[in-house]
């Protein structure tokens, strides 16, 4: 089994990955590896809302890791997602990766647990972890609890790992992913019925 881990910080090796690390070595207690795909300090393009990716299952803009990404965690067993808390929300990179790795591809991540860990200095972490999460809950993967909503604290890699809290909300994190994964598996996700979609104000059409 594997997990796709995603680190939207554009430091390879920062409070993000610290957290995403505590995760990975609680995993590997189970047999399970992991593997951690970085954002890093690229330009990522943000959606341009073309339609693409429904016709042929791809953005059309290649150059920045998303479909590489996609690849990945189609193979993947689950994915965790790590930002960096700005602004209160996610960093804005990350946003635009993952509003193209899941727009038009979403189904094929259907039943493929998933969560995300934030990292803040000092507030915000919440209100970044629901945005996060939005992702995971519109597209029918389940979303994997901890003991507190996952998030560390710290402006350096040191300051995060003295978080004993946060770093234990990993290893919980850790743990119920792997219950998950064992509770799940053999079990293929619902056949679910073609969507329906219905905007507020009819379409002329309808
Ligand atoms: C543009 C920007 C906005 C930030 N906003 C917040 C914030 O709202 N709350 C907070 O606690 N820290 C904030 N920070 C600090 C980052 O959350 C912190 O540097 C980051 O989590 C460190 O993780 P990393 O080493 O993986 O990048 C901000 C940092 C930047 C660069």
């Amino acid at each position: 089994m594997k997990v796709l881990m995603l680190n939207g910080s554009p430091h390879e090796n920062g409070c993000v990955f610290t957290a995403l690390s505590e995760v990975a070595g609680e995993l590997e207690k189970y047999g399970i590896q992991s593997e951690i795909f970085q954002l890093g300090k690229k330009p990522v393009m943000g959606c341009i809302s073309c339609g693409a990716c429904f016709k042929t299952g791809k953005c059309f803009y290649g150059d920045d890791g998303v479909n590489e990404c996609a690849e990945k965690l189609r193979e993947a067993d689950a994915f965790i997602v790590g930002s960096p808390v700005y602004y209160a929300g996610p960093n804005g990179a990350l946003c635009a990766f993952l509003d193209r790795l899941f727009y038009g591809k979403s189904k094929n991540y259907a039943g493929k647990p998933a969560a995300c860990v934030v990292n803040c200095r000092r507030g915000g972490a919440s209100a970044a972890f629901d945005r996060l999460n939005k992702y995971f809950t519109i597209a029918n993967m389940p979303v994997i609890p901890s003991q507190y909503w996952n998030s560390t604290h710290g402006r350096t890699p040191e300051q995060v790992r003295r978080d004993l809290e946060g770093m234990q909300t990993m290893r919980t994190l850790a743990k119920n992913t792997a219950w998950m994964l064992q509770s799940l598996s053999g079990k293929p996700h619902p056949e679910y019925d073609k969507q329906i979609y219905t905007d507020f104000i009819p379409r002329i059409t309808d």
